[in-house]
Protein backbone atom coordinates (compact mmCIF):
# COMPACT_ATOMS: atom_id res chain seq x y z
CA UNK A 1 0.00 0.00 0.00
CA UNK A 2 1.39 3.58 -0.54
CA UNK A 3 -0.10 6.37 1.54
CA UNK A 4 0.29 10.00 0.96
CA UNK A 5 0.18 11.83 4.53
CA UNK A 6 -1.05 15.61 3.52
CA UNK A 7 0.44 17.90 6.26
CA UNK A 8 3.50 19.14 7.42
CA UNK A 9 3.48 19.12 11.50
CA UNK A 10 4.62 16.56 14.51
CA UNK A 11 1.47 14.97 14.58
CA UNK A 12 2.03 13.96 10.90
CA UNK A 13 5.68 12.65 11.56
CA UNK A 14 4.35 10.25 14.09
CA UNK A 15 1.92 9.41 11.31
CA UNK A 16 4.26 8.90 9.10
CA UNK A 17 6.49 7.10 11.49
CA UNK A 18 3.52 4.83 12.20
CA UNK A 19 2.37 4.24 9.00
CA UNK A 20 6.47 3.59 7.81
CA UNK A 21 5.83 0.40 10.68
CA UNK A 22 3.07 -1.71 8.94
CA UNK A 23 4.34 -4.11 7.42
CA UNK A 24 1.20 -3.29 4.68
CA UNK A 25 2.61 -0.37 3.77
CA UNK A 26 5.88 0.08 0.88
CA UNK A 27 5.67 3.52 0.65
CA UNK A 28 4.92 6.75 2.90
CA UNK A 29 4.69 10.06 1.00
CA UNK A 30 4.31 13.60 2.55
CA UNK A 31 3.04 16.73 1.39
CA UNK A 32 4.77 19.17 1.88
CA UNK A 33 6.18 17.05 4.93
CA UNK A 34 9.26 18.37 6.91
CA UNK A 35 13.21 18.00 7.17
CA UNK A 36 12.23 15.29 10.40
CA UNK A 37 9.81 13.35 8.15
CA UNK A 38 12.24 13.24 5.06
CA UNK A 39 14.37 11.10 7.04
CA UNK A 40 11.45 8.46 6.90
CA UNK A 41 9.81 9.39 3.88
CA UNK A 42 9.00 10.81 0.45
CA UNK A 43 8.51 14.41 0.95
CA UNK A 44 6.83 16.44 -2.01
CA UNK A 45 7.78 20.12 -0.62
CA UNK A 46 6.58 21.58 -3.96
CA UNK A 47 3.10 19.78 -3.94
CA UNK A 48 1.09 23.20 -3.94
CA UNK A 49 -0.89 24.64 -0.80
CA UNK A 50 -2.32 21.61 1.06
CA UNK A 51 -6.09 23.73 0.95
CA UNK A 52 -6.31 23.12 -2.66
CA UNK A 53 -8.59 20.13 -3.23
CA UNK A 54 -7.67 19.85 -7.15
CA UNK A 55 -3.87 20.21 -6.53
CA UNK A 56 -4.01 17.60 -3.65
CA UNK A 57 -6.33 15.25 -5.55
CA UNK A 58 -4.27 15.60 -8.72
CA UNK A 59 -1.03 15.08 -6.60
CA UNK A 60 -2.52 11.68 -4.61
CA UNK A 61 -2.93 10.17 -8.57
CA UNK A 62 0.07 11.24 -9.70
CA UNK A 63 2.00 9.53 -6.83
CA UNK A 64 -0.59 6.13 -7.22
CA UNK A 65 -1.57 6.66 -3.57
CA UNK A 66 -3.96 3.58 -2.49
CA UNK A 67 -4.63 5.80 0.45
CA UNK A 68 -4.10 9.29 1.44
CA UNK A 69 -4.23 10.74 5.29
CA UNK A 70 -5.39 14.37 6.10
CA UNK A 71 -3.66 15.94 9.28
CA UNK A 72 -4.81 18.93 9.35
CA UNK A 73 -7.98 20.87 9.76
CA UNK A 74 -8.00 23.44 7.20
CA UNK A 75 -7.47 20.79 3.95
CA UNK A 76 -10.57 18.99 5.24
CA UNK A 77 -12.59 22.03 6.03
CA UNK A 78 -11.45 22.92 1.80
CA UNK A 79 -12.89 19.82 0.68
CA UNK A 80 -9.83 18.05 -0.11
CA UNK A 81 -11.15 14.83 0.75
CA UNK A 82 -14.36 15.62 -1.07
CA UNK A 83 -11.90 15.71 -4.35
CA UNK A 84 -9.80 12.53 -3.18
CA UNK A 85 -12.58 10.33 -3.25
CA UNK A 86 -13.88 11.61 -6.54
CA UNK A 87 -10.98 10.35 -7.80
CA UNK A 88 -11.46 6.99 -6.52
CA UNK A 89 -9.03 6.79 -4.25
CA UNK A 90 -9.58 6.33 -0.38
CA UNK A 91 -9.15 8.78 2.25
CA UNK A 92 -8.84 9.04 5.85
CA UNK A 93 -10.27 12.17 6.75
CA UNK A 94 -14.18 13.45 6.31
CA UNK A 95 -15.96 15.58 4.03
CA UNK A 96 -15.71 19.35 4.16
CA UNK A 97 -19.46 19.30 5.13
CA UNK A 98 -18.56 16.68 7.92
CA UNK A 99 -16.19 18.08 8.60
CA UNK A 100 -18.03 21.16 9.46
CA UNK A 101 -18.26 19.80 13.11
CA UNK A 102 -14.74 21.46 13.85
CA UNK A 103 -15.24 24.49 10.97
CA UNK A 104 -18.29 25.91 12.76
CA UNK A 105 -19.11 25.77 16.38
CA UNK A 106 -22.35 26.77 16.26
CA UNK A 107 -22.94 23.58 14.00
CA UNK A 108 -21.49 21.05 16.31
CA UNK A 109 -23.64 22.46 18.85
CA UNK A 110 -26.47 22.31 16.80
CA UNK A 111 -25.59 18.45 16.40
CA UNK A 112 -25.34 17.71 19.85
CA UNK A 113 -28.32 19.09 20.87
CA UNK A 114 -29.65 16.71 18.30
CA UNK A 115 -28.04 13.45 19.27
CA UNK A 116 -28.74 14.44 23.00
CA UNK A 117 -24.89 14.83 23.65
CA UNK A 118 -23.48 16.03 26.90
CA UNK A 119 -21.89 19.67 26.27
CA UNK A 120 -21.66 23.18 27.52
CA UNK A 121 -25.09 25.31 27.12
CA UNK A 122 -24.36 27.91 24.22
CA UNK A 123 -25.59 31.27 22.61
CA UNK A 124 -24.95 31.63 19.04
CA UNK A 125 -24.97 35.54 18.92
CA UNK A 126 -24.39 37.81 15.37
CA UNK A 127 -24.64 41.46 17.18
CA UNK A 128 -23.45 43.23 19.82
CA UNK A 129 -26.99 43.21 22.24
CA UNK A 130 -27.04 39.10 21.97
CA UNK A 131 -23.29 39.14 22.99
CA UNK A 132 -23.97 41.78 26.00
CA UNK A 133 -27.34 39.44 26.73
CA UNK A 134 -25.24 36.23 26.67
CA UNK A 135 -22.21 37.46 28.62
CA UNK A 136 -25.19 38.43 31.22
CA UNK A 137 -26.75 35.24 30.60
CA UNK A 138 -23.59 32.87 31.55
CA UNK A 139 -21.96 35.37 33.90
CA UNK A 140 -18.62 34.86 34.93
CA UNK A 141 -16.16 32.73 33.81
CA UNK A 142 -16.70 34.17 30.17
CA UNK A 143 -16.07 31.52 27.30
CA UNK A 144 -16.16 33.37 24.25
CA UNK A 145 -15.44 31.88 21.03
CA UNK A 146 -15.23 32.53 17.13
CA UNK A 147 -17.37 30.50 15.02
CA UNK A 148 -14.83 29.70 12.47
CA UNK A 149 -11.37 27.90 12.29
CA UNK A 150 -8.90 29.70 13.95
CA UNK A 151 -5.95 27.18 14.86
CA UNK A 152 -6.69 27.15 18.72
CA UNK A 153 -6.15 30.91 19.12
CA UNK A 154 -10.58 31.63 18.45
CA UNK A 155 -11.24 30.69 22.27
CA UNK A 156 -10.89 33.85 25.01
CA UNK A 157 -11.96 32.31 28.52
CA UNK A 158 -11.94 34.92 30.99
CA UNK A 159 -13.26 36.47 34.27
CA UNK A 160 -12.25 40.35 32.90
CA UNK A 161 -15.88 41.05 31.16
CA UNK A 162 -14.41 43.63 29.12
CA UNK A 163 -11.83 41.63 27.58
CA UNK A 164 -14.46 38.60 26.96
CA UNK A 165 -16.88 41.26 25.63
CA UNK A 166 -13.72 42.54 23.41
CA UNK A 167 -13.48 39.69 22.09
CA UNK A 168 -16.53 39.17 21.28
CA UNK A 169 -17.14 41.97 18.84
CA UNK A 170 -13.97 41.46 17.72
CA UNK A 171 -14.90 37.51 16.67
CA UNK A 172 -17.99 39.96 14.91
CA UNK A 173 -16.08 41.87 13.11
CA UNK A 174 -15.66 40.13 9.99
CA UNK A 175 -18.92 39.84 7.35
CA UNK A 176 -21.46 36.92 8.51
CA UNK A 177 -19.60 36.33 11.34
CA UNK A 178 -21.06 34.37 14.83
CA UNK A 179 -19.90 34.00 18.15
CA UNK A 180 -20.74 31.36 20.40
CA UNK A 181 -20.64 32.47 24.20
CA UNK A 182 -21.10 29.69 26.45
CA UNK A 183 -20.97 28.11 30.12
CA UNK A 184 -17.74 27.69 31.81
CA UNK A 185 -16.84 23.83 32.29
CA UNK A 186 -14.75 22.83 35.44
CA UNK A 187 -12.35 20.01 36.00
CA UNK A 188 -9.48 18.55 33.99
CA UNK A 189 -10.00 18.02 30.20
CA UNK A 190 -9.90 14.82 27.92
CA UNK A 191 -8.82 13.92 24.72
CA UNK A 192 -10.37 10.88 23.15
CA UNK A 193 -9.57 10.17 19.26
CA UNK A 194 -12.50 8.47 17.99
CA UNK A 195 -12.16 6.31 14.20
CA UNK A 196 -15.33 6.01 12.13
CA UNK A 197 -15.90 5.02 8.44
CA UNK A 198 -18.93 6.79 8.71
CA UNK A 199 -21.20 3.98 10.94
CA UNK A 200 -18.88 1.75 13.19
CA UNK A 201 -16.50 3.80 16.07
CA UNK A 202 -13.06 2.69 17.32
CA UNK A 203 -12.17 4.30 20.17
CA UNK A 204 -8.23 4.88 20.48
CA UNK A 205 -6.22 5.37 24.01
CA UNK A 206 -7.12 8.58 26.24
CA UNK A 207 -4.99 11.57 26.84
CA UNK A 208 -4.69 14.60 27.68
CA UNK A 209 -2.96 18.09 26.38
CA UNK A 210 -1.23 21.08 28.06
CA UNK A 211 -3.01 24.11 25.84
CA UNK A 212 -1.22 27.29 27.77
CA UNK A 213 2.03 28.38 27.04
CA UNK A 214 3.12 28.38 30.60
CA UNK A 215 3.91 26.00 33.55
CA UNK A 216 0.85 25.66 36.09
CA UNK A 217 -1.08 26.43 33.04
CA UNK A 218 -0.98 30.42 33.11
CA UNK A 219 -0.80 32.36 29.91
CA UNK A 220 -2.74 32.42 26.66
CA UNK A 221 -3.77 29.64 24.36
CA UNK A 222 -1.27 27.69 22.25
CA UNK A 223 -2.11 24.77 19.77
CA UNK A 224 -0.61 22.70 22.77
CA UNK A 225 2.48 22.46 24.60
CA UNK A 226 2.70 18.99 25.90
CA UNK A 227 0.59 15.53 26.31
CA UNK A 228 0.90 11.89 27.86
CA UNK A 229 -1.11 8.68 28.04
CA UNK A 230 -2.35 7.00 29.82
CA UNK A 231 -4.61 8.87 31.98
CA UNK A 232 -4.34 7.30 35.64
CA UNK A 233 -7.33 9.62 37.31
CA UNK A 234 -9.80 8.76 34.67
CA UNK A 235 -12.58 7.10 35.45
CA UNK A 236 -12.21 3.17 34.36
CA UNK A 237 -15.57 3.26 31.60
CA UNK A 238 -14.66 6.61 30.29
CA UNK A 239 -13.68 5.24 26.56
CA UNK A 240 -17.57 3.17 27.56
CA UNK A 241 -19.10 6.74 28.32
CA UNK A 242 -17.73 8.59 25.35
CA UNK A 243 -18.49 5.91 22.91
CA UNK A 244 -21.97 5.34 23.95
CA UNK A 245 -23.35 9.16 25.15
CA UNK A 246 -20.92 11.03 22.27
CA UNK A 247 -19.39 9.43 20.21
CA UNK A 248 -21.74 6.68 18.38
CA UNK A 249 -24.49 8.77 19.11
CA UNK A 250 -22.57 12.10 16.94
CA UNK A 251 -21.90 9.34 14.42
CA UNK A 252 -25.40 8.54 13.62
CA UNK A 253 -26.58 11.62 13.48
CA UNK A 254 -23.99 12.67 10.85
CA UNK A 255 -24.92 9.54 9.02
CA UNK A 256 -29.10 10.74 9.55
CA UNK A 257 -28.36 13.86 8.00
CA UNK A 258 -27.08 12.15 5.10
CA UNK A 259 -23.50 13.67 5.80
CA UNK A 260 -21.60 10.75 7.46
CA UNK A 261 -18.44 11.06 9.40
CA UNK A 262 -15.49 8.69 8.00
CA UNK A 263 -12.28 9.70 9.74
CA UNK A 264 -11.07 10.43 13.52
CA UNK A 265 -13.61 12.80 15.38
CA UNK A 266 -11.61 14.22 18.41
CA UNK A 267 -13.71 14.48 21.15
CA UNK A 268 -12.59 17.29 23.11
CA UNK A 269 -14.11 16.41 27.00
CA UNK A 270 -13.79 18.14 30.26
CA UNK A 271 -14.53 15.80 33.38
CA UNK A 272 -17.08 18.30 35.47
CA UNK A 273 -18.21 17.87 38.84
CA UNK A 274 -21.93 16.52 37.43
CA UNK A 275 -19.99 14.41 34.52
CA UNK A 276 -18.16 14.18 31.20
CA UNK A 277 -19.08 16.84 29.07
CA UNK A 278 -17.93 17.74 25.71
CA UNK A 279 -15.82 21.11 25.25
CA UNK A 280 -15.21 20.73 21.44
CA UNK A 281 -14.82 18.36 18.71
CA UNK A 282 -12.58 18.72 16.07
CA UNK A 283 -12.33 16.57 12.61
CA UNK A 284 -8.96 15.32 12.75
CA UNK A 285 -6.21 14.01 14.97
CA UNK A 286 -4.80 16.54 17.83
CA UNK A 287 -1.29 17.50 17.83
CA UNK A 288 0.59 17.00 20.21
CA UNK A 289 -1.81 14.23 22.04
CA UNK A 290 -1.77 12.08 18.94
CA UNK A 291 2.26 12.01 18.83
CA UNK A 292 2.02 9.71 22.49
CA UNK A 293 -1.64 7.80 21.40
CA UNK A 294 0.07 6.53 18.26
CA UNK A 295 3.42 5.93 20.37
CA UNK A 296 1.33 3.66 22.68
CA UNK A 297 -0.75 1.59 19.81
CA UNK A 298 -0.07 -1.88 18.62
CA UNK A 299 -2.27 -2.17 15.81
CA UNK A 300 -0.81 -1.26 12.59
CA UNK A 301 -1.67 2.17 11.68
CA UNK A 302 -1.96 1.78 7.99
CA UNK A 303 -4.76 -0.97 8.13
CA UNK A 304 -6.52 0.51 10.88
CA UNK A 305 -6.78 3.64 8.99
CA UNK A 306 -7.38 2.04 5.39
CA UNK A 307 -9.85 0.26 6.90
CA UNK A 308 -11.68 3.30 8.63
CA UNK A 309 -11.49 4.97 5.12
CA UNK A 310 -13.12 2.44 2.89
CA UNK A 311 -15.92 1.30 5.45
CA UNK A 312 -14.47 -1.62 6.94
CA UNK A 313 -13.67 -0.62 10.47
CA UNK A 314 -16.18 -3.55 11.57
CA UNK A 315 -14.14 -6.20 10.10
CA UNK A 316 -10.80 -5.59 12.15
CA UNK A 317 -10.32 -7.33 15.46
CA UNK A 318 -10.45 -5.29 18.78
CA UNK A 319 -7.45 -2.62 19.00
CA UNK A 320 -3.95 -3.53 20.96
CA UNK A 321 -1.94 -1.43 23.06
CA UNK A 322 1.19 -1.17 24.72
CA UNK A 323 1.32 -1.82 28.36
CA UNK A 324 3.51 1.98 28.61
CA UNK A 325 3.03 5.12 28.66
CA UNK A 326 3.79 8.60 26.93
CA UNK A 327 5.17 11.65 27.46
CA UNK A 328 5.52 14.67 24.61
CA UNK A 329 6.88 17.93 25.58
CA UNK A 330 6.46 20.62 22.99
CA UNK A 331 9.72 22.85 22.02
CA UNK A 332 8.02 26.46 20.53
CA UNK A 333 10.11 29.40 19.52
CA UNK A 334 10.99 32.59 20.88
CA UNK A 335 7.47 34.80 20.76
CA UNK A 336 5.22 31.99 20.21
CA UNK A 337 2.15 32.03 20.35
CA UNK A 338 1.84 35.98 20.33
CA UNK A 339 5.00 36.85 17.61
CA UNK A 340 6.51 33.72 16.90
CA UNK A 341 10.62 34.78 16.21
CA UNK A 342 12.06 31.76 13.13
CA UNK A 343 15.18 31.47 12.04
CA UNK A 344 17.15 30.24 14.94
CA UNK A 345 19.31 27.07 14.79
CA UNK A 346 18.91 23.83 16.18
CA UNK A 347 21.31 22.18 17.99
CA UNK A 348 21.47 18.34 19.47
CA UNK A 349 18.70 16.33 16.86
CA UNK A 350 20.89 13.49 16.54
CA UNK A 351 22.08 13.44 20.30
CA UNK A 352 18.31 13.62 21.16
CA UNK A 353 17.00 11.16 18.38
CA UNK A 354 19.65 8.48 19.54
CA UNK A 355 18.32 8.39 23.31
CA UNK A 356 17.13 5.38 23.83
CA UNK A 357 13.04 5.37 24.01
CA UNK A 358 13.08 8.89 22.83
CA UNK A 359 11.66 9.96 19.56
CA UNK A 360 12.20 13.57 18.22
CA UNK A 361 9.20 14.91 15.74
CA UNK A 362 9.76 17.64 13.36
CA UNK A 363 6.83 20.44 13.33
CA UNK A 364 8.55 24.49 12.42
CA UNK A 365 11.79 22.99 11.12
CA UNK A 366 13.23 24.05 7.86
CA UNK A 367 16.66 22.65 6.23
CA UNK A 368 19.04 25.44 5.31
CA UNK A 369 22.51 25.09 3.89
CA UNK A 370 23.78 25.59 7.47
CA UNK A 371 21.81 22.77 9.27
CA UNK A 372 18.24 22.85 10.76
CA UNK A 373 16.47 25.91 11.60
CA UNK A 374 13.22 26.88 13.55
CA UNK A 375 11.08 27.87 11.09
CA UNK A 376 7.44 28.14 12.77
CA UNK A 377 5.54 28.13 16.54
CA UNK A 378 5.87 24.74 17.43
CA UNK A 379 9.39 23.82 16.88
CA UNK A 380 9.67 19.99 17.53
CA UNK A 381 7.52 17.32 19.66
CA UNK A 382 10.16 15.27 21.87
CA UNK A 383 8.15 12.09 23.28
CA UNK A 384 9.55 9.55 25.54
CA UNK A 385 8.07 6.41 26.79
CA UNK A 386 8.22 4.02 29.40
CA UNK A 387 6.68 1.70 31.73
CA UNK A 388 5.29 4.29 33.45
CA UNK A 389 4.44 7.74 33.27
CA UNK A 390 7.54 9.25 35.32
CA UNK A 391 10.17 7.10 33.71
CA UNK A 392 8.46 8.67 30.31
CA UNK A 393 8.60 11.96 31.34
CA UNK A 394 12.61 11.64 32.61
CA UNK A 395 12.75 10.28 29.13
CA UNK A 396 11.24 13.05 27.44
CA UNK A 397 12.76 15.82 29.37
CA UNK A 398 16.86 13.78 28.93
CA UNK A 399 15.66 14.63 25.36
CA UNK A 400 14.83 18.11 25.34
CA UNK A 401 18.15 18.75 27.35
CA UNK A 402 19.53 17.36 24.68
CA UNK A 403 18.26 20.35 22.25
CA UNK A 404 19.67 23.32 21.54
CA UNK A 405 17.47 25.94 20.13
CA UNK A 406 18.04 30.22 20.98
CA UNK A 407 14.44 31.43 23.06
CA UNK A 408 13.16 28.06 23.28
CA UNK A 409 10.00 27.96 25.20
CA UNK A 410 8.86 24.64 26.78
CA UNK A 411 6.92 23.58 29.43
CA UNK A 412 8.54 21.91 32.88
CA UNK A 413 5.67 20.28 34.06
CA UNK A 414 4.27 17.88 31.42
CA UNK A 415 2.29 15.16 32.93
CA UNK A 416 3.62 16.16 36.83
CA UNK A 417 0.28 16.19 38.26
CA UNK A 418 -0.97 13.14 36.76
CA UNK A 419 2.72 11.32 38.23
CA UNK A 420 1.80 13.33 41.68
CA UNK A 421 -1.61 11.73 41.85
CA UNK A 422 -3.20 15.18 41.85
CA UNK A 423 -5.17 15.84 38.63
CA UNK A 424 -8.79 15.78 40.33
CA UNK A 425 -7.56 17.98 43.42
P1 LIG B 1 -11.78 24.95 21.88
O1 LIG B 1 -11.12 25.61 20.69
O2 LIG B 1 -13.24 24.98 21.85
O3 LIG B 1 -11.16 23.63 22.14
O4 LIG B 1 -11.28 25.73 23.18
C1 LIG B 1 -9.91 25.85 23.49
C2 LIG B 1 -9.70 25.69 24.97
O5 LIG B 1 -10.46 26.64 25.70
C3 LIG B 1 -10.17 24.35 25.52
O6 LIG B 1 -9.24 23.33 25.36
C4 LIG B 1 -10.41 24.68 26.97
O7 LIG B 1 -9.20 24.71 27.67
C5 LIG B 1 -10.95 26.08 26.90
N1 LIG B 1 -12.42 26.01 26.87
C6 LIG B 1 -13.21 25.91 25.78
N2 LIG B 1 -14.51 25.85 26.12
C7 LIG B 1 -14.57 25.89 27.47
C8 LIG B 1 -15.62 25.89 28.43
N3 LIG B 1 -16.91 25.83 28.07
N4 LIG B 1 -15.29 25.95 29.73
C9 LIG B 1 -13.99 26.03 30.11
N5 LIG B 1 -12.94 26.06 29.26
C10 LIG B 1 -13.22 26.00 27.95
N1 LIG C 1 -4.03 19.71 20.91
C1 LIG C 1 -5.15 20.45 20.50
C2 LIG C 1 -5.50 20.35 19.10
O1 LIG C 1 -4.91 19.62 18.33
O2 LIG C 1 -6.42 21.05 18.70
Amino acid sequence: MRVLVIGSGAREHAIVHALAADPVVDAVLAAPGNPGIDLVAQCLPDCGPVTDPAAMSRLAEEVGADLVVVGPEAPLVAGVADAVRARGIACFGPSAAAAALEGSKAFAKEVMAAANVPTALAHVCATEDEVIDALRATGAPYVVKDDGLAAGKGVVVTEDHDEALAHGLACLAREGARVVIEEYLDGPEISLFCLSDGTEVRALTPAQDFKRIGDGDTGPNTGGMGAYSPLPWAPDDLTEQVLDRIARPTIAEMHRRGTPFAGVLYVGLALTSRGLRVVEFNARFGDPETQVVLARLRTPLGQLLDAAARGRLAELPELSWHDSAAVAVVMACEGYPQSPVTGAPIAGLEECGALADVQVLHAGTAATPEGVVASGGRVLSIVGTGPDLATARDRAYAGVAAIDLAGCQHRSDIADRAIAGTVLR
